[in-house]
């Protein structure tokens, strides 16, 4: 595959549903692939005609602000047409099952369908039925394995490698999508991780991911080198998992005494949104020297080009759909 006369390694996948199965060199693919593109979001002009003449469909059963706006800017910067189904007011509120919906916007031909739904297994499905590419923009529980991306993009840029690293995931490991696929990218690509969470938070079991498990934050943190705090998913929480949020906060919440137990020049991690006061201590999260919460953000916009263009302009698929 050629871009700009130079040749780009190809990504041998029609969709991206998940990290789970994706090897460390494919992995590197998306991420060398997404750093060549920070420089250009940062120029005055950020678009460049990659995607002219594709069509992409952002469709969010679930709310979002960073995943839903970034996959927009970056197929606008890459010249393609993006649209946004709103399913506030599609025609899902009349009764109409998800796959219906897929066949439906499937028969308008389109290049890409991004998918965010509050079921595990629902994108898979729904890419099972249409004939263009799929990517999954978290699914329940399940995997958002853009966020993965952009996180490991935002530590590779400011450690120079994942490999060796211990990462600290901290917080409501049961209902969060981005810790699973975040544990399948980092242990892929030779980092460690550590999960730190009350007994309610943790699924029983989660060792046989390769990850150690700790119920306490200082224990947990001791020599991390990166520490991704997690917001409480209330959303998919059936019930109280949790004596007070007060107490929560007293003892897994990210304040400058618990972070004292990580390295010194550990950084601190948040995909966003933020509960301030819940889960992280508003000074540390808006520091300067530690915190890359706003770079994560940025390195979103760059991973989701990377994803648009491998798989929209993909030469095994191009012209099937
Ligand atoms: C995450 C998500 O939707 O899973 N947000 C995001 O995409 N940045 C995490 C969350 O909602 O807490």
């Amino acid at each position: 595959m050629k871009q700009d006369g130079k040749d780009i390694a190809h990504f041998p996948h029609r969709h991206l549903l998940g990290i789970e199965g994706l090897s460390p060199t494919e992995i590197s693919i998306l991420l060398d692939r997404s750093e060549s593109y920070v420089d250009q979001n940062r120029r005055v002009d950020k678009t460049s005609p990659v995607l002219h003449g594709r069509t992409i469909i952002n469709l969010f059963f679930e709310d979002s602000t960073r995943t839903r706006t970034s996959f927009e800017l970056a197929g606008k910067r890459l010249g393609g047409d993006i649209i946004n189904m709103s399913v506030a007011t599609s025609s899902v509120k009349k009764g109409e099952t998800l796959i219906d919906t897929a066949m439906t916007l499937n028969a308008m031909h389109p290049d890409v369908l991004v998918v965010r739904h509050p079921d595990s297994g629902a994108v898979k499905l729904l890419s099972e039925k249409v004939n263009c590419a799929v990517i999954n923009g978290g699914d329940g529980s399940h995997e958002h394995p853009t966020q993965a991306l952009l996180d490991a993009l935002t530590i590779r840029r400011r450690r120079g490698h994942l490999s060796g690293l211990q990462v600290a995931i901290c917080g409501d490991i049961t209902h969060s999508r981005v810790a699973r696929s975040n544990i399948h990218l980092l242990n892929t690509m030779g980092a460690r991780v550590r999960l730190i969470a009350p007994c309610t938070l943790i699924p029983p079991g989660i060792e046989r991911m390769g990850v150690e498990v700790f119920h306490n934050m200082a224990d947990g943190m001791k020599d991390c080198d990166i520490v991704m705090m997690l917001r409480l998913q209330r959303e998919r929480m059936g019930g109280n998992f949790l004596p007070s949020i007060r107490e929560y906060f007293h003892f897994f919440g990210l304040d400058y005494e618990k972070l004292s137990h990580a390295k010194e020049d550990a950084l601190i991690m948040h995909p966003g949104p933020m509960n301030r006061g819940v889960e992280i201590d508003t000074d540390v999260a808006d520091d300067v020297g530690r915190s890359v919460i706003r770079e994560q953000v940025e390195m979103g916009v760059a991973v989701r080009m990377a994803v648009l263009e491998l798989l929209a302009l993909n030469p095994e698929y191009e012209g099937k759909g």
